[in-house]
């Protein structure tokens, strides 16, 4: 599982237990700044490696992260043991409150809320650069321009009405070719892997196949591995790490090219890609300029690695032998109806169908938020909280059944368009917590991004508003002004992931390991697979169609 959409470090089991024996062994002073560690490390000599399940002995701090860097220089280049490893047990990461109504307040910021040690994945100098672009996702909103602008501008890029005809064909044509006769049977999810990065990039950029290159291709799985992996202690994360930023540089400049592609003219149906619409809204304005759009085209392997574990959570509760029996008959119930059609609701019941998978499987564990001290700390350290994502959609104050797989629950739910003055009024507050504005697109549509009451953004196109369900207990997505803008295109993707399953009658089964080949002198073994933040799976489930 994950947190916000980059990963969890409060469940990285051998994380914590590292932090737990540099720092708390030490003391509640036992925490130096970044460049003070440094200093101190090479001051002293190697000596051997203290025992990997033991706490630091207390009271020498300078010793006690001397020993820590002596066992990480002896395994990994210093630069990464000094701006990765050693910062990464300067993270303290709490578990927040469930909210209970579905917004954050700005004290909780996303100003840079990302643990200290995974700068190095997005910058060559190991620390924010904003000089080189930014992402919505790492900015607090007081930086965002007016009412939340660049939010405004990276969503209109992925509106609920421009699925139909920029991206639904991209995606459907994905799914048509994973779930081929020539993949049946086999584990999925190492096929899903290699061929994701042409539908990203497609989505993207407009590029696929032989024009997305090698290192392109490879850069993505080194920081995917990152993500699931997770604990920069590790070997793998190491190696994926430093792979990740060799190629930067190649990678931001081939994305550079292949925006001017999309503004000459080179790149055929430019209209079907993100960058036009970030290109067109953002109109290379200190709201969202030519280096962001560079920036949040690599930014959003973060935002797109989800899909792979919800992917393998679908597989999984649907499964034959593996399946959940509420979602299964739910499955079976809602695809024998009218699916499709509108029934009244704000959403179709395949939609609720598919947004209780989300709120079930919350692929993402709760949304991080940077924290200010209420003092200068005496040395620089990084604390963050967690507004969990999977308790708050199943708190009993939300619903009267939390537990149990019912889409019949957002029949009735309130709407970011629902959440108007009146409506807030109603609740017994003077007033909107974020005032009610609107910023028009500039791509050529009639539609413009609103929000409601609690800061949630959506957009209206045509006049016929497109919201999203605005309640704190369907969390999967996140919370009022930083939700998450990408869920309306992740859900009709996983609609149309759902249609294919029903209408060619696909079924999930548990399949042995990956390529016996691979293992010829033992059992079959399934491959390990990094699927999703924070998340490595045995690749042990496959598809099969009716003969
Ligand atoms: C399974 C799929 C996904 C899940 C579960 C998910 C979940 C989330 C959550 C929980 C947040 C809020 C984080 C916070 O407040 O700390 C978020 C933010 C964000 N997501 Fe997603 N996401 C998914 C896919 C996507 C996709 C496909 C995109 C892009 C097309 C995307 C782009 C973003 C961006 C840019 C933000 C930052 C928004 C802001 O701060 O205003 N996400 N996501």
């Amino acid at each position: 599982m994950a947190t916000s959409c980059f990963p969890s470090p409060s469940i990285e089991g051998g994380l914590t237990d590292l932090r737990r024996r540099a720092f708390l062994a030490g003391g509640a002073g036992a925490v130096a700044s970044i460049s003070a560690l440094s200093g101190c490390a090479h001051s002293s000599p190697p000596n051997s490696p203290p025992p990997s399940d033991q706490p630091l002995p207390p009271g020498d701090l300078d010793g006690a992260v001397a020993k820590l860097r002596a066992q990480y220089v002896a395994q990994f280049d210093a630069d990464y043991v000094d701006n990765v490893v050693l910062p990464s047990f300067l993270n303290s990461i709490y578990d927040g409150e469930r909210p209970v109504l579905p917004m954050i307040d700005v004290a909780l910021t996303k100003e840079n809320a990302l643990p200290y040690d995974m700068w190095g994945l997005l910058s060559l100098s190991w620390k924010p650069a904003p000089q080189d672009g930014v992402t919505v996702f790492l900015q607090g909103l007081e930086k965002r321009g007016p009412d939340n602008r660049r939010k405004r501008i990276y969503m209109s890029a992925v509106t609920p009405d421009l699925y139909a005809g920029m991206y639904q064909a991209k995606v459907v044509g994905f799914f048509d070719q994973l779930f081929s006769p020539a993949n049946a049977a086999k584990p999925l999810m190492r096929i899903y892997l290699d061929t994701f990065w042409d539908l990203y990039w497609d989505l993207h950029l407009g590029v696929k196949g032989k024009d997305v290159p090698d290192q392109v291709r490879q850069i993505g799985e080194n920081f995917n591995t990152v993500l699931a992996y997770r604990d920069p202690t590790q070997k793998i994360v190491y190696d994926n790490y430093m792979a990740v930023r060799k190629n930067l540089d190649f990678l931001k400049t081939w994305i550079d090219n292949r925006l001017k592609d999309i503004q000459s003219g080179k790149t055929p149906e430019p209209e079907k890609t993100f960058g036009w619409y970030w290109i067109k809204n953002g109109e290379d304005s200190e709201f969202f300029n030519h280096k962001d759009v560079v920036f949040e085209c690599f930014h959003n392997f973060v935002a797109f690695s989800q899909w792979g574990n919800t992917l393998y959570n679908i597989m999984t509760r649907l499964g034959k032998d593996t399946g959940d029996a509420q979602t299964k008959d739910w499955f079976t119930k809602t695809m024998a109806g009218n699916f499709d059609g509108p029934d009244g609701s704000a959403f179709t019941p395949l939609e609720r169908f598919v947004m209780e998978l989300f709120r079930t499987i919350s692929p993402n564990a709760g949304s991080i938020s940077a924290m200010t001290e209420t003092r200068p700390p005496a040395f620089e350290r990084f604390g963050f909280i967690v507004s969990p994502h999977t308790s708050t959609s199943h708190d009993p104050v939300q619903w009267s059944n939390p537990d149990d797989f019912d889409p019949s629950r957002y029949q009735h739910a309130p709407t970011s368009q629902d959440i108007d003055e009146a409506r807030i009024r109603q609740m017994g507050l003077a007033k909107c917590p974020f005032d009610l504005t609107s910023f028009d697109v500039k791509d050529g549509r009639k539609a413009a991004m609103h929000n409601s009451g609690f800061g949630t953004v959506f957009a209206v196109a045509d006049d016929r508003p497109l919201p999203v369900c605005d309640y704190a207990g369907f969390a999967p997505f996140g919370f009022g002004y930083r939700r998450c803008p990408g869920e309306q295109l992740t859900i009709m993707a996983f609609e149309d992931l759902i249609r294919k399953v029903a209408k060619e009658r696909l079924e999930f089964v548990k399949v042995a390991g990956t390529d016996a080949q691979k293992v010829p002198l033992g059992p079959s073994t399934p491959e390990m697979v990094p699927i999703g933040p924070t998340t490595v799976i045995s690749d042990d489930i496959g598809f099969t169609r009716p003969s």
